[in-house]
């Protein structure tokens, strides 16, 4: 795997030269690799949606570089050539939303980007049909649940053919089922049409099946591994403000009560198989 994008040194101040300024991020280093599922933690305020936000361009570097596929984001003249490459889904789908037909709105990104009607039509084709969103294609999306809407907002990136999509807490405002949908399909993304897929998230079970994790803390990256590694570290991720996955959790508590479950659990259904082997 090569590298997509790459995080130098990165430092970012809000309000630079005001009275208050607010040093966000500090020194960041990170490379994320072409085909990585990684996923961002940290508590509110710790730096992730300033990170984020550097991936394509929305924010450029106080101090530092950052290079998406080796274009400085910098370059304000190549901004386009980076927002091609990578797309970003936000918390609220009903900003993201511009249109009043489902897929007219996931039309709108190829549209802007001057593809031809015909490629057009395919490309919502597909985006929708990856999305699992086919039959609601002449909805209305304001008649549409909180997680069918950020699965319109997904193929609307999606139809624009980035390497990479950045989502920034894009379940914090579904319940569970469109939780679960979202990161169906970002999972979906990853595995089948071989897209970088970088998560932001609160909850975390969402983390647990990617290729890699960092925790942010105060505007820095304080921890990078494994979800296996990071959640091993159970007295470091309760310091930094984060949960542990639920079955970890559960796991530890029957540990502490005398009962044999296997390490590292992260899933349900490890849980599951480590008590009932035979099941
Ligand atoms: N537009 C802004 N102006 C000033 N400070 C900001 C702005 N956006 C975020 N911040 C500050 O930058 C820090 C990092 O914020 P943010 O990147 O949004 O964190 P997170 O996404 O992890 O919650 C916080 O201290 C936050 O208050
Ligand atoms: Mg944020």
């Amino acid at each position: 795997m090569d590298k997509l994008i790459e995080v130098k040194d990165l430092t970012f101040v809000y309000g630079r030269g005001t009275k208050q300024p607010v040093k966000a991020l500090k020194n960041v280093n990170l490379d994320i690799m072409r085909g990585e599922f990684l996923t961002i933690l940290g508590h509110n305020g710790s730096g992730k949606s300033t990170l984020a936000r550097h991936f394509n361009g929305l924010l450029t570097p106080s101090k530092g570089e950052v290079l998406v596929d080796g274009i400085s984001v910098k370059d304000r003249s190549k901004l386009w050539e980076i927002r091609k490459r990578v797309g970003m889904v936000f918390q609220n789908p009903d900003n993201q939303i511009v249109s009043t037909v489902v897929e007219e709105d996931v039309a709108f990104g190829p549209e802007n980007l001057g593809i031809p009607a015909d490629e057009i039509r395919q490309r919502v084709d597909w985006a929708l049909e990856t999305l699992n969103m086919t039959e609601y294609r002449r909805e209305e999306p304001h008649q549409l649940s909180g997680g069918q809407k950020q699965r319109v907002a997904i193929a609307g990136v999606l139809a624009t053919r980035p390497e990479c999509i950045v989502l920034d807490e894009p379940t914090a405002l579904l319940d569970p089922i469109g939780r679960n949908e979202v990161i169906e399909a970002a999972k979906k993304l990853n595995r089948d049409e071989g897209i970088t897929v970088v998560l932001i998230t609160h909850f975390m079970n969402e983390a647990i099946e990617s290729d890699r994790i960092v925790v942010m803390d105060r505007g820095e990256i304080t921890l990078s591994g494994t979800p296996r590694d990071i959640f091993d570290q159970v007295e470091l991720i309760r310091e930094l403000g984060l949960d542990i996955p639920m079955a970890t959790q559960i796991a530890l508590g029957l540990r502490q009560r005398g009962i044999q479950v296997a390490d590292h659990i992260l899933a349900a259904e490890e849980l599951v198989n480590s008590l009932c082997p035979s099941s």
